[in-house]
């Protein structure tokens, strides 16, 4: 017979939504979101930067995408307002400049230059891009659910751009230039170092 693992099971339906989802006794839930760079424009295209983890695709056909916003952030207010965002994406070589965003001012493109990042003009939209990042989903607002204090945001992905080096390496070289990493428990991220192809 197969040897059983021993696990631990925590039953978070009754707590309280502070008490739940993602962190129980300091322990992140083992879903691990990668770590983007969200950017949006206020109605006087002042621009606003956000890190978000909460993110994944959703569909392929057509291309929407999705992340969980706190209600209160400038990027959910944009985005409602504007209905356009773009997902940035970052290699782990700006994880620690990320990190520190959040003890940045929203101020606009001097939060993003104090950042020590470089707002640039998108194909599409009046948000601009990161242009240290890898990769960009520039996006319109598809539909949101709110849940108390946070919103899930979708977006249907109106154009990607990826760096010209990711588009011409070889498949499993890719994930060696892109290096895209995921928030686990606090202060601790994890990086896709490696593409490994199933053996046939
Ligand atoms: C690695 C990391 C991941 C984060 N993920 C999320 C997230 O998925 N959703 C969210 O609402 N806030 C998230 N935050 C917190 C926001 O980035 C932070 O509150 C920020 O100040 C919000 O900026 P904004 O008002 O421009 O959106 C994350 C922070 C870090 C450092």
């Amino acid at each position: 017979m197969k040897k059983t693992v021993e696990k631990v099971d925590y039953d978070i339906s009754g707590l309280r939504a502070v008490e739940t989802f993602p962190i129980v006794d300091g322990l992140r839930f083992p879903l691990v979101g990668q770590t983007a760079l969200i950017t949006s424009v206020n109605k006087e295209k002042i621009p606003s930067l956000g890190v978000k983890s909460s993110i994944s695709i959703f569909s392929s056909r057509p291309a929407v995408v999705g992340f969980g916003c706190n209600t209160s952030h400038l990027t959910a207010k944009n985005i409602l307002s504007t209905g356009e965002f773009i997902i940035n994406v970052p290699g782990t070589e700006l994880a620690k400049k990320i990190w520190k965003i959040t003890e940045i001012e929203p101020t606009g493109e001097k939060e993003i230059k104090k950042a020590g990042l470089t707002p640039v003009k998108s194909a599409k939209l009046s948000t601009p891009r990161i242009a240290e990042c890898k990769a960009h989903l520039e996006c319109s607002l598809d539909w949101t659910k709110k849940y108390g204090e946070e919103m899930v945001i979708f977006g249907r992905v109106l154009l990607a751009s990826v760096d010209k080096k990711v588009v011409e390496a070889d498949v499993l070289e890719r994930y060696k230039h892109l290096k895209l990493f995921a928030q686990l428990d606090n202060g601790l991220y994890g990086v896709i170092k490696e593409a490994k192809k199933l053996s046939s």
